[in-house]
């Protein structure tokens, strides 16, 4: 049903207003008595055998929302009734910002993929707090980052202030510096400016009664030896894993007309990337470091590619987007097929 009536109405309207109008309406509709309660028993799997132990962490089942979506943890509860076992929140930075001027988000449809230019908008981290002050159960990655208007030498600062005001409301955490929509962002993944990043978040959490897994989120446009420096950072800064990957850069093989609009490309295009990448760093490394994979994943033997190239998990956006909320399902029920006998 999503993708012969909801998806063909939502798609002829403009991407970015689609977004917010959903948004609303699965918020409006979660309100009514009774509607949760439905959703979970349509789209939720709860098995003991979904339960994975990644990062000292127990998630209920290992698919989830990669960053992007619920930009400012408003919708974290009712996607949880979706069926995903954990919500990355964010990007966010310290103070709102607008983010680039529309439009700034595309549906490739023949490709099955997205172009975004997005450029973090988002309400700010203080307005993010408030929204996680109303959690109870759901498992929150944060996805910290910085304003566009602070300058990459004070770039730590801003990390460090996001990462301070959300530790008590998040369980892990994600650095990105792999946007390609915030300029000069992905310099800071640069061996001696990363280096330096991370160790700094990661004194910060030392200090901490109760650190939280904290996370390096990658961009697919890495060359072998850039990855080969990641895995060398993560082991000298002792950082809890890496997500592997944002959207690219590269252009390669598309076809529908939006292909040349400036911006971050996701969906299936970057698959195999997306999972070369993590089959490069799960191997090179001896697979010394959780991996999160994302990238591509419009199908459940998708997720499963990613999982055997190494992930421990999985995220999606682009592919809950073209195949809806049964793709969690879907998932997961693969996954129990796949594994509850291994
Ligand atoms: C994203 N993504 C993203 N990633 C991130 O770390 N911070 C962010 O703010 C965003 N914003 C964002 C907006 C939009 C519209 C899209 C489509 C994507 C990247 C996302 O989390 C993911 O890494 C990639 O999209 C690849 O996965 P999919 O979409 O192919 O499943």
């Amino acid at each position: 049903m999503y993708k012969s009536i909801i998806r063909a109405i939502l798609f002829k309207y403009d991407p970015e207003a689609v977004h917010h109008f959903t948004v609303n309406t699965v918020k409006k509709l979660s309100k009514i008595p009774g509607i949760s309660g439905l959703l979970k028993s349509l789209y939720c799997i709860e098995d003991p055998r979904l339960e994975r132990e990644v990062f000292g962490i127990k998630f209920k089942n290992p698919v989830g929302v990669a960053a992007g979506f619920d930009k400012d943890a408003n919708l974290y509860k009712e996607l949880s009734n979706l069926g995903f076992g954990f919500i990355e929140v964010g990007t966010v930075t310290p103070k709102a910002q607008p983010g680039n001027d529309k439009k700034r988000l595309f549906r490739l449809k023949q490709d099955q993929a997205i172009i975004n230019r997005m450029g973090f908008n988002n309400k700010g981290v203080e307005a993010m707090v408030e929204e996680l002050k109303k959690n109870t159960n759901v498992l929150i990655g944060g996805n910290i980052g910085k304003n566009k208007i602070t300058p990459n030498e004070e770039a730590v600062n801003d990390y460090t202030c996001c990462f301070e005001a959300l530790f008590d409301y998040v369980d892990y955490f994600v650095v990105n510096v792999s946007s390609p929509n915030t300029p000069n962002l992905r310099a800071l993944q640069d061996k001696e400016p990363l280096t330096h990043l991370l160790n700094t978040l990661m004194d910060l959490n030392n200090a901490k009664t109760n650190p939280k897994p904290i996370l390096l989120k990658i961009a697919p446009d890495l060359t072998d030896s850039q990855l080969l420096d990641i895995i060398d950072i993560v082991a000298e800064t002792e950082i809890s894993g890496v997500i592997a990957t944002n959207t690219t850069i590269s252009r390669e093989g598309l076809q529908s007309e939006a292909k040349n609009e400036t911006g971050g490309l996701s969906g299936k295009p970057l698959r195999n990337r997306a999972t070369e990448v993590i089959r490069f760093l799960s191997e090179k490394s001896n697979n010394a470091f959780p991996i999160i994979g994302v990238g591509g994943i419009h199908s459940a033997e998708d997720a499963i590619e990613k999982l055997d190239a190494g992930a421990s998990l999985v995220q999606l956006y682009t592919g809950f987007i073209y195949e809806g909320p049964s793709l969690i399902k879907a998932i997961n029920k693969k996954i129990l097929e796949k594994y509850s006998n291994s």
